[in-house]
């Protein structure tokens, strides 16, 4: 299939990349001319396991770059649209890019087309890319627009996209509902997973995903609700968290409760410092902001926010009285991306506590794994950057985790504590274990557990103090 793909960031790339990879033939698009060419040059720009691989694997075969929207649609009978869909200032979403993508798409129709919905739109969208495209007076049967949302996760995209739970796909058209059936026909059919030189599958996956075909307006829904739904899940955990605190009680005994039950089940139940991140702050402020368009009141959604920034707010309270005054300390911290296995920093919780400390006047020095290119490009000079964990740590007057890179937790504690001026370590992703910092003799704040101190850890060495 002869497909374009609109957009080569975390959503376009990786889409253009496994289309190519289930043997169709993809023009990836984007107005960055500097993207453009950096991808054509070999780059792979964004951080993402086995993303790499499969560029090199395609790119100047199935898998081509360009600028020019008009070049890359002439030939492709399909056109996914994966441009950024940011919050507007009311919190409703900012559709220009997809609005400039349709003005574009209008002088390349030169035949039946089917255009993708692949970004992140509020219910209607498809309607109004129809009516964009309509007044030309151009017939509507030459193309149909598809509500296909992306569900993939940033630090595991590319095997989310081959091996996902579940593919959605909102079409109005039988015609267009069997191209897509053909896109996706070897996700559907498990037979890319047999292929010998398939991207192995990760061991929880579906063997098979869900297909579910629905109405655009059912499928642009499902996206919506389903980060809303999510970010609900952070923050009602969260919550519970906070609750631990003020009761002496223990998150994690919490969650395996509460995640044993198949109803609820154990993914998403882990307390931290709120989500991030390009997608849930904006699509749970966009399903707000659509849901009172059409006249209904969902003040839940409000709630899921205001917990998210409090768990912030709580956290830097923590920082504040484990160190009892936080002017002019020295902090190290772990973790600038909004999460683990991205370098990712957009709505970054590491970096709104970072900006909250850096106005406390406390000096910062942090490492990354991967993010520290596009934290800098944030925060430029205003905090120093460490070439390793250790580095960070030296002379630091306590050391902050901000975000579950699973390195973190293969950290040699001892030696952290050599090189810590105050034994002090405050875990806002609840990275580490009770015991081993109990072992370690650190002092250890974490969310939604009880504080330990390193008298009680010495007096009871190898024991969770409570
Ligand atoms: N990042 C995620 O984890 C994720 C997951 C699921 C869905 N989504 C959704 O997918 C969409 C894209 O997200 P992203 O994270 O890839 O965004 P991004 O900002 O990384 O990439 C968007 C790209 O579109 C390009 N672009 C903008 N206007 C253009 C135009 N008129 N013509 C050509 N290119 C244009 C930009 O230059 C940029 O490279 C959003 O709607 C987002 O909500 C994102």
């Amino acid at each position: 299939m002869q497909i374009s793909v609109i957009g080569s960031g975390y959503v376009g790339l990786v889409a253009a990349t496994c289309l190519a990879e289930l043997g169709h033939d993809v023009v990836c698009v984007d107005s960055d001319s500097a993207k453009i060419a950096a991808l054509n040059a070999g780059q792979t720009l964004i951080h993402e396991d086995c993303l790499q691989e499969l560029l090199s694997r395609h790119r100047g075969t199935r898998l081509s770059f360009s600028t020019s929207i008009q070049e890359a649609t002439r030939d492709a009978v399909v056109i996914f649209i994966a441009v950024g869909t940011p919050s507007a200032d009311d919190g409703s979403v900012d559709l220009s890019c997809v609005e400039s993508v349709a003005q574009s798409l209008n002088g390349s129709m030169n035949g039946y087309k089917v255009i993708v919905e692949k970004s992140t739109v509020p219910v209607y969208t498809s309607e109004w890319i129809q009516n964009a495209l309509a007044p030309e007076g151009r017939a509507h049967n030459e193309f149909d627009v598809v509500s296909n949302p992306e569900f993939l996760r940033e630090g595991t995209a590319v095997t989310d996209f081959l091996y996902p739970d579940r593919i959605v796909v909102g079409a109005s058209t039988e015609r267009a509902a069997n191209i897509m059936r053909e896109i996706y026909a070897p996700l559907i059919d498990g037979s890319y997973g047999q292929l010998p030189s398939a991207v192995p599958k990760p061991e929880k996956a579906r063997l098979l995903p869900m297909y579910i075909e629905t109405s655009p307006r059912s499928a642009e829904l499902i996206k919506h609700a389903s980060n809303a739904f999510l970010a609900l899940k952070i923050s009602f955990i969260n919550a519970v968290a906070s609750f631990c605190e003020a009761v002496g009680a223990n998150i994690e005994e919490v969650c395996k409760g509460i995640g044993s039950d198949s109803r609820i089940g154990p993914e998403f139940l882990r307390a931290g410092i709120g989500y991030g991140g390009s997608c849930f702050p904006k699509d749970v402020a966009a399903f707000r902001a659509v849901t009172r368009e059409f006249g209904f009141e969902f003040p839940l959604l409000d709630e899921i926010k205001r917990i998210n920034e409090e768990q912030r707010i709580r956290f830097i309270r923590k920082v504040r009285g484990a160190l009892r005054t936080i002017k002019g300390k020295r902090l190290a911290v772990l973790g600038l991306a909004f999460k683990d296995g991205t370098d990712d920093v957009r709505e970054s919780p590491a970096i709104k506590v970072i900006e909250q400390l850096l106005q406390e006047k406390c000096q910062i020095i942090a490492f990354d794994p991967a993010a520290m290119d596009r934290a800098r490009q944030m925060l430029g000079n205003r905090i120093r950057y460490a070439p390793d964990a250790y580095s960070a740590a030296d002379g630091a007057d306590a050391l902050l985790i901000l975000t579950e890179w699973k390195e973190f937790a293969s950290l040699d504690l001892a030696r952290i504590k050599r090189l810590l001026r105050s034994p002090i370590v405050l875990d806002g992703r609840n990275v580490f274990s009770q015991t081993e910092m109990a072992e370690a003799g650190l002092n250890y704040h974490s969310i939604g557990r009880p504080t330990l101190e390193v008298s009680q850890s010495l007096l009871k060495k190898g024991h969770i103090v409570r």
